[in-house]
């Protein structure tokens, strides 16, 4: 990112963050990169951007240097608890990054994935709210990300205590409307005292539901793609019905990739000789694929095809191992296939099983491996995303900036980002269902362009001269933090 990028900006906002993901603090998946990027993009626009987070036990945490920059305390219930928010001391980040602690709830090493995921997240909303209640002057917007934070417009129109702040704007971004927060009234307790009449706010088919919640409350909703938003009026796992009632005040906006921590040409993961740009991609490709191909013992002559993501059915994970052995069966053994993943532990043993099966040509990394996910986009030659639901989709960019082709199904942001290489100007591989054969059909079409080297190097240097950067949607967000400033 040049300097070109930084403008003077006329109406500088105070812009506060609230996620549960910030990548590199916590990551899980997209959530945390874009959390981790935007925020800067529109800091280096001129905009003063906070962001707060829960401070869980990561290797960030401890490699950098904090103020205590307040302490106060709240309840859950009839739980008192205290809580701490530290600032992080040298704008590392090229944001403010401040961390909220609460002894005992956030402080762990997961993000995700506790019993009590419910009370942790709803206390650090309510914490994060009392903290802001604290300021000597308020922030313009509250930008809120997923169900894990999506309380907070209705705490603060509603609960009696935050009637100092009611008036904030409050800007909600769906990533994700599978996972909705859902609690059973017997929660409702957890929620500070509010205005009854409004219980309505809170629910969604006789739950409280926390993304429904903040879908009605929030001033503006953006999801993170125009199709996406289009899918989700018809197909929104259950919520569709609001959907269309909110359209009005919904708004898709592509998500960006953070282009300085994803460059093949300085990628801090890949070794200093396996760099490359779109002038010796070839080269730097191949030596990365070789690295992988030497890792997990797998040919390096055939066509690498790889996926790298969650094993959930959202992703088509399930449908990886009919793919795999189906495609040995119908194309031949000439491509290889490798799988990054962890998830559902079904997929996971499939996965797993299906090594010996392996002839040089498949092999499987079950977890979480940030450096392994950059050397794969970097030496696979096609990624493979079979979603079923994917409201935007982070690996197909990354993918297509280190020159490896991606394999997607038409759908939400994958629609939006990939053109089939048949079509005019196109540079991908799409098909249009979430189906073994089409997916099949697919790896068919990969094996048949890895083997028309011209064209594949033609698709190669056009995809990495694709920009995927934020400049375009971090304006379309102030935009829409402007709409709703007050
Ligand atoms: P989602 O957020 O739905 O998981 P995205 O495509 O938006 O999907 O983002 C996924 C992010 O998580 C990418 O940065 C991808 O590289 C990363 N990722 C997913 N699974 C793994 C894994 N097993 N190891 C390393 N990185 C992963
Ligand atoms: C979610 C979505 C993914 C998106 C990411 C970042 O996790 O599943 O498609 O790219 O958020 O917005």
């Amino acid at each position: 990112m040049g300097n070109s990028f930084t403008t003077n900006c006329i109406n500088s906002m105070e812009l506060l963050f609230v996620s549960a993901e910030c990548y590199p603090v916590a990551k899980a998946g997209g959530l945390g990169d874009v959390a981790g990027a935007l925020p800067k993009y529109l800091t280096q626009l001129g905009h003063v951007t906070k962001l707060v987070m829960p401070m869980y036990r990561t290797k960030f945490l401890y490699a950098n240097q904090w103020d205590v920059v307040h302490k106060g305390s709240s309840n859950l219930g009839n739980w008192w608890f205290e809580f701490t928010v530290i600032k992080e001391k040298t704008n590392v980040l090229g944001f403010d990054l401040y961390l909220l602690d609460i002894n005992g709830l956030l402080d762990r090493e997961k993000v995700y994935g506790y019993d009590d995921d419910s009370e942790r997240f709803t206390a650090f909303q309510i914490a994060v709210l009392e903290w802001v209640a604290n300021w000597q002057h308020q922030p313009d917007v509250i930008h809120v990300h997923d169900h894990h934070t999506a309380l907070i417009p209705f705490m603060l129109k509603y609960c009696y205590r935050f009637a100092g702040i009611k008036n904030l704007p409050t800007v909600l971004t769906i990533h994700n409307a599978e996972y909705q927060g859902w609690m059973n009234w017997d929660k409702t307790i957890f929620i500070p005292q509010y205005d009854i009449w409004k219980w309505g706010m809170l629910e969604w088919n006789n739950k409280i539901n926390p993304l429904a919640s903040g879908i009605k409350c929030a001033d503006k909703v953006t999801t993170v793609s125009p199709s996406y938003l289009d899918e989700l009026k018809y197909m929104s796992n259950g919520l569709e019905a609001l959907f269309e009632y909110e359209k009005g005040k919904c708004v898709g906006i592509l998500n960006g990739i953070d282009t300085n921590v994803w460059d093949p040409q300085q990628d801090p993961y890949l070794k200093a000789e396996n760099r490359f740009s779109a002038n010796n991609s070839e080269g730097g490709k191949a030596k990365n694929k070789m690295q992988l191909c030497e890792q997990f013992d797998l040919d390096f002559d055939k066509p690498l095809i790889c996926f790298i993501g969650r094993l959930v059915g959202e992703k088509g994970a399930d449908l990886l191992p009919a793919v795999i052995s189906d495609s040995f069966y119908h194309v031949g053994r000439s491509m290889n296939f490798l799988i990054l993943g962890s998830g559902s532990p079904d997929v996971e043993a499939q996965l797993n099983m299906m090594t010996p099966i392996s002839n040089n040509d498949y092999n499987a990394f079950i977890g979480y491996n940030e450096t392994l996910s950059h050397v794969i986009y970097a030496g696979a030659d096609f990624l493979l995303m079979p979603s079923r639901v994917e409201p935007c989709g982070l690996n197909q960019m990354y993918s297509m900036r280190y020159g490896t082709v991606p394999m997607v199904r038409r759908t939400g942001g994958l629609k939006d980002t990939v053109v089939d290489y048949g079509e005019p100007g196109g540079y991908g591989i799409c098909y249009n269902f979430a189906a073994v054969g089409d997916i099949c059909h697919g790896v068919w079409r990969a094996v048949e362009l890895y083997h028309n080297k011209e064209k594949m190097a033609g698709i190669r240097r056009k995809m990495m001269q694709l920009d995927f950067g934020w400049e375009t949607s971090v304006k379309q967000y102030i935009s829409v933090y402007e709409s709703v400033v007050r």
